[in-house]
């Protein structure tokens, strides 16, 4: 994701730091960058000039002290809450005051990640989709103390790469995007595991009935059945609201590590 998110806004002609702890990772994010681009030009999307111009403007460190005199931090970590707060917390120290802190999380309550910083007022959620130059939504997050003008520069920044932005006004556990995913797959998951349907039926349903690009089963498997899991979880451990509660049949899979495509086997085989 920070990798996608550096790509679109280089190409939307800004200067970006892209920081990881690696140099190897740092290279995997470059080089899917090179090929993203590459593939845009193949495909007369992109003139190879510009893409060569907006990869001159990336450039790349493990030292986070380099993101010090940035405009705007968009923070794209694992979805590990301590290690958020950390970067948070070293960001709130570095950077100045007028730098917007933003956040990719897609589930983690934007207030529990603003409260490692003593400026909470400038974090903000920007959740972007995957694959990030492809996908348009951006949902912006206010967590509880997050000011207009840093929702305001957030949204400004979300559409000058391209992205169209929904605002989540209550930081509520998983958002709008992740709340209604995830009440979708408990649901299907639900109707599988107790033979009302077959996966394939229940995936044909929502496309043909709804025009959904994918199904909920195809797209857990897709997303990775022990990521929606921990995500239904963290929603249903904050909301206590049963409709979020896993089914017990994903706790299986995962103990089995039938995890979705990366794995070979989810609801369907790969
Ligand atoms: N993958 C998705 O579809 C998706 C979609 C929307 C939001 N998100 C969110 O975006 C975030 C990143 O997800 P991802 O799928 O890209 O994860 P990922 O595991 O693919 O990438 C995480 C990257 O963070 C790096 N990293 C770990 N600790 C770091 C640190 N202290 N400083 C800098 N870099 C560090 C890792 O080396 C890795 O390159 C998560 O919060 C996730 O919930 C993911």
């Amino acid at each position: 994701m920070g990798s996608g998110i550096a790509q679109v806004a280089a190409q939307a002609g800004y200067e970006v730091v892209l920081r990881d702890v690696t140099d190897g990772a740092l290279a995997r994010g470059t080089d899917g960058i090179r090929a993203s681009y590459d593939r845009f030009v193949a495909k007369g999307r992109l003139e190879a000039a510009d893409a060569e111009a907006a990869l001159a403007r990336i450039s790349t460190t493990t030292d986070l002290e380099a993101v010090a005199d940035a405009d705007l931090v968009v923070e794209a970590v694992f979805e590990k809450i301590e290690v958020k707060q950390e970067i948070f917390r070293t960001l709130d120290r570095i950077t100045g005051p007028g730098t917007v802190l933003a956040s990719n999380t897609s589930a983690i309550p934007i207030t529990k990640i603003a409260a490692a910083t003593e400026h909470p007022e400038r974090v903000v959620g920007t959740h972007f989709f995957s694959p990030v130059p492809m996908m348009q939504l951006c949902e912006l997050v206010r967590g509880y103390k997050t000011s207009d003008d840093t929702l305001a520069r957030a949204r400004e920044f979300a559409e000058s790469v391209g992205k169209t932005c929904i605002v989540v006004n209550r930081d509520v556990a998983g958002f709008v995007t992740t709340r209604l995913i995830s009440a979708l797959v408990v649901e299907a998951v639900k109707l599988y595991e107790s033979g009302v349907a077959s996966a394939e039926d229940i995936d044909v349903a929502c496309k043909l009935g709804f025009g959904h690009a994918m199904g909920p089963l195809a797209t857990t498997d897709l997303t990775g059945v022990d990521i929606l899991l921990h995500a239904t979880g963290n929603i249903y451990a904050e909301s206590q609201d049963e409709k979020f509660a896993p089914p017990e049949i994903m706790r299986r899979m995962v103990d089995a590590g039938d995890l979705g495509r990366k794995s070979g086997q989810g609801f369907y085989p790969y």
